[in-house]
């Protein structure tokens, strides 16, 4: 029997997860807390942790992991800007969900978007009082607009597809272009200059924290839609803030926050919001932010549970590590294991 202390538990993973691999070779420890240097201890006895986005997985929590005889980390999402894979080498295997529903998420860009471009946040609100004014919805075509995508991996070829869909022009750029896509790749100062709205689909890491600064803002056209349903890090959200006070950017759709950790996912509704930064963005009218739930679809949630389940039995029944993330190879990112085995 597998024993597996499942950090960060939510109603639907628990119900993807017992759906999916309940009882047979596999034991869940269902935690609510978050994993961090305070809580590690509760994997005690466990072959394994599940973690989501917002665990802390630094050196210290894998060192204590590793004291307790854990030796498998197996992320429950594609990101892992939240591990320490150069501590975690040697020590503990790291995996993770490589792709679960690229869908999902380019969709939830794509939805945020198009609400924001037709106000249909402000409409829902209003026709729900009965007010069926239409003054100050006046939205625009994304026919014939230009959409900057940065990061063409899964999510971002489907994000592009949806912008052709709607006879966007689209431009990009990709630290690693993709050869013979048909994609048009420019630098980034060129895509800033020429998007109307620009989308962020690539990870966080550091050479993209805060690649969205005042500088890059600096850059870009008036009237700007930011879309980020990658990671919140990736934007200085101080600068994004000072952009839409200053009418340079048009509207924000934000899924993510770079200090969202001890907020999104949690009903803060009866208390006093201590992030003053968030609620003034949270505030403005041009301003959509959902709480990270890009990902959060039927179809998403059962790739997720069967992925994790099968990264989990084929390290421990038949020592291979599929969807390893190893420091070892040395770029992450380019890392392809293809032969499946342990990377150390
Ligand atoms: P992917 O690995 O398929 O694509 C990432 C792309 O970014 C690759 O083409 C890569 O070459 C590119 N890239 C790497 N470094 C770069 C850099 N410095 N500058 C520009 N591009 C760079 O990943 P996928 O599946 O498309 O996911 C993208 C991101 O979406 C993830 O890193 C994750 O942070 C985020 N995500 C968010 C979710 C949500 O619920 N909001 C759910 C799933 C993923």
């Amino acid at each position: 029997m597998i024993r597996i202390a499942f950090f960060d538990t939510k109603p639907y993973d628990r119900a993807s997860f017992e759906r999916c691999c309940g009882g047979r070779d596999m034991r869940f420890r269902f935690l609510e807390t978050k994993l961090n240097e305070d809580t590690a201890e509760l994997a005690k006895g466990c072959d394994a942790v599940c973690v989501f986005v917002n665990d802390t997985v630094n050196a210290a929590v894998i060192g204590r992991l590793y004291e307790m005889g854990v030796r498998l980390i197996a992320l429950r999402s594609a990101g892992y800007n939240n591990v320490d894979v150069k501590a975690a080498y040697g020590k503990i295997h790291v995996v993770h969900v490589p792709a679960y529903s690229p869908y999902a998420v380019a969709e939830h860009a794509a939805a945020l978007l198009l609400a924001s471009v037709r106000r249909i946040h402000k409409a829902y609100n209003r026709t729900r009082d009965f007010n069926f004014s239409l003054t100050g919805l006046t939205g625009f075509d994304l026919h014939g607009k230009t959409a900057g995508v940065i990061g063409t991996g899964k999510i971002g070829r489907i994000f592009i597809d949806i912008c052709r869909g709607f006879g966007m022009k689209v431009i990009a750029y990709d630290r690693f272009p993709a050869p013979d896509s048909g994609i048009e790749y420019i630098e980034p100062d060129e895509l800033f200059a020429r998007s109307d709205v620009i989308s962020l689909h690539c990870p966080l890491n550091d050479e993209t924290r805060h690649m969205i600064d005042a500088s890059a803002i600096g850059k870009m056209k008036k009237g700007v839609i930011i879309v980020n349903t990658s990671r919140g890090g990736l934007i200085d959200a101080e600068a994004l803030l000072d952009g839409i006070k200053s009418g340079k950017i048009g509207a924000a759709c934000l899924d993510v926050y770079e200090e969202e950790a001890d907020i999104f996912f949690e009903d803060h509704s009866g208390h006093i919001m201590n992030d003053d930064l968030l609620a003034r963005l949270i505030s403005m009218p041009n301003v959509i932010v959902t709480s990270h739930q890009a990902f959060l679809t039927e179809e998403a949630l059962n790739n997720i549970a069967e992925t994790t389940a099968g990264n989990i039995r084929s390290f421990f029944e038949d020592g291979r590590c599929v969807n390893e993330l190893c420091y070892r190879c040395g770029n992450i990112e380019r890392c392809r294991n293809d032969r499946k085995d342990k990377c150390f």
